[in-house]
């Protein structure tokens, strides 16, 4: 952790008081109350973007952000919202640095279980995601393939060295596309897919942190 620039580990850290501590006492229990097998939680971060289910008709393929994002909405009763993004932001940024060197594995963890229907779900939304980076992106990025190489090194410290960014929110600012929203999964789940196999390495390359 000390390795990793000053903005980063204190949105770590932010992350994991909020993983321990509900901000709001009331009626809430903590993540970490429900989530205590540390083994399950580290395989996590790498396994994203896939199906997370939700009541009907809500199942969607969503970001590591989003899901952590429903999670303290249902869990934390932050509803949508920019304290929602916030508290995503820095929960996915723990669990990303939690689950740091493991390979990228869109769809599941090592240590669970495939079920084809998701699984066909998330191949769906890594179609569309394709499409759409070719249609908005390759204008700029010749080669997509290119671009994927980024994907495992979010949340990162933006340009300039100002803000840490989540890639939904450096998309969102980036490519005008909602960091909640199913486009933003779809494009993280092409550029995660074709990032498959590479650690997970929040902060970007050693060099680069
Ligand atoms: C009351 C218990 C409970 C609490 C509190 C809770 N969760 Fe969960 N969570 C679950 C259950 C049950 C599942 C589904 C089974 C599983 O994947 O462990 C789940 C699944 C998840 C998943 C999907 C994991 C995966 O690999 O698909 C994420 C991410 C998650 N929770 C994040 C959080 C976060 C962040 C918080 C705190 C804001 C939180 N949870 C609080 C019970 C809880
Ligand atoms: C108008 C041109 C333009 C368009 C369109 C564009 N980008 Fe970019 N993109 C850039 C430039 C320039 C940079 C490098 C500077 C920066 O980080 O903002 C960049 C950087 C990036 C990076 C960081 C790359 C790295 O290695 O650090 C990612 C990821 C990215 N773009 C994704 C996308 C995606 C996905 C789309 C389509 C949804 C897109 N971009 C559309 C111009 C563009």
């Amino acid at each position: 952790l000390a390795s990793i620039k000053p903005r980063l580990r204190a949105l770590i850290l932010e992350g994991e008081g909020l993983w321990q501590r509900p901000p709001v006492q009331e009626n809430t229990v903590a993540c970490a109350v429900c989530h205590f097998d540390a083994a399950k939680i580290r395989g996590w971060a790498a396994s994203f973007p896939k199906v997370k289910p939700m009541p009907p008709p809500f199942t969607r393929v969503m970001t590591l952000q989003q899901a952590v994002g429903e999670a303290a909405t249902k869990h934390y009763r932050i509803p949508p919202g920019d304290q929602n993004r916030r508290v995503a932001a820095a929960i996915a940024a723990y669990l990303s640095w939690v689950g740091e060197g493991l390979p990228l594995t869109p769809g599941t963890a090592w240590d669970q279980p495939r079920f084809p229907d998701r699984l066909s779900a998330l191949e769906a939304s890594i179609g569309r995601g394709r499409d759409r980076v070719r249609g908005a992106c390759t204008g700029c990025h010749r080669d997509a393939t290119a671009l994927a190489g980024a994907a495992p090194g979010f949340p990162r410290v933006a340009g300039g060295g100002e803000a840490v960014v989540t890639m939904e929110e450096f998309l969102e600012r980036h490519a005008g596309l909602a960091w909640h929203g199913a486009e933003a999964a779809e494009v993280v789940a092409y550029l995660a897919a074709q990032a498959g196999g590479r650690p997970l390495r929040p902060g970007g390359s050693r060099d680069s942190r």
